[in-house]
């Protein structure tokens, strides 16, 4: 059976963060759609500079070119024995896309990753990245203010400052949340906290997907349930 993962949560939630851990552990990608766009932004490619704008301000990219993106990524060969997504879908008309899309493949493991909302403004006022190559600081830098993976500077990502994380967090309450309505009443579906230590957060992950795949898809596991 395959892995195929949707992270949920708000800005700061810890998405990123697991996403990446589940992926290495299982092997199978990981596909960001924030990494994606500001991978384009960074590379100055059309679509890049089409959604930069919208990005600076906090707001959401158009559902068709998402979902066009998400399309064509999850149609390539590493993607058909699993993926995380992380940052998709964002809206309804995301999710029932991505409803469609998995028409004949194994169906999707929902995890909600819930942080109260001071702490993800505590996290987001803290999360420095490379400029380079976009990786998050993860405190092990070995030169002050230089990236681990490759030496780059660090900075704040240019949607961090305090007052387009107040306007994330709006979109996510009015676009996002009703995600969690629209997949809760699935058996595949688990609310995880996140606001415990990363370690903590990926063993409950890690412990509410080994259930999910078992078929014990009824019982509790990481976690506060719904
Ligand atoms: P996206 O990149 O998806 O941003 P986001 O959802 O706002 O989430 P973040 O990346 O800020 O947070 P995260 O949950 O990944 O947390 P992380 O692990 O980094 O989207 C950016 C923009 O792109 C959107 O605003 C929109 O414009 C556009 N976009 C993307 N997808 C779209 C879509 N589908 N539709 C439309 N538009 C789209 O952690 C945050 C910080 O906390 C880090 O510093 C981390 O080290 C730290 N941290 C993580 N876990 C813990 C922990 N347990 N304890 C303490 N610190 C922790
Ligand atoms: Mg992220």
């Amino acid at each position: 059976m395959a892995t195929n993962l949707i992270m949920l949560g708000p800005p700061g939630a810890g998405k990123g963060t697991q996403a990446e851990r589940v992926a290495l552990a299982r092997g199978i990608p990981r596909i960001s759609t924030g990494d994606i766009l500001r991978e384009a932004v960074h590379d100055g490619t059309m679509m890049g500079g089409s959604v930069r704008a919208v990005m600076d301000r906090g707001e959401l990219v158009g559902d068709d070119v998402m979902i066009g993106i998400v399309t064509e990524r999850l149609g390539r060969p590493d993607a058909e024995n699993g993926f995380v997504l992380d940052g998709f879908p964002r809206t309804v008309t995301q999710a029932a896309a991505l409803d469609t899309l998995m028409a004949g493949r194994d169906p999707l493991i929902v995890l909600d990753i819930v942080v109260p909302e001071a702490e993800l403004a505590r996290r987001l006022g803290m999360r420095m990245i490379c400029e380079d190559c976009g990786v998050t600081a993860d405190g092990h830098e070995t030169a002050p203010g230089r990236c681990s993976r490759c030496g780059g500077r660090l900075m704040q990502r240019s949607d961090d400052s305090s007052l387009v994380v107040l306007e994330r967090f709006k979109i996510y309450q009015r676009a996002t949340k009703p995600l969690v309505d629209f997949y809760h009443g699935r058996p595949t579906f688990r609310s995880i906290n996140g606001a415990q230590t990363a370690d903590c957060v990926a063993a409950d992950l890690a412990a509410a997907i080994e259930a999910l795949r078992n078929g014990r898809v009824n019982g509790a596991s990481g976690g506060s349930p719904r």
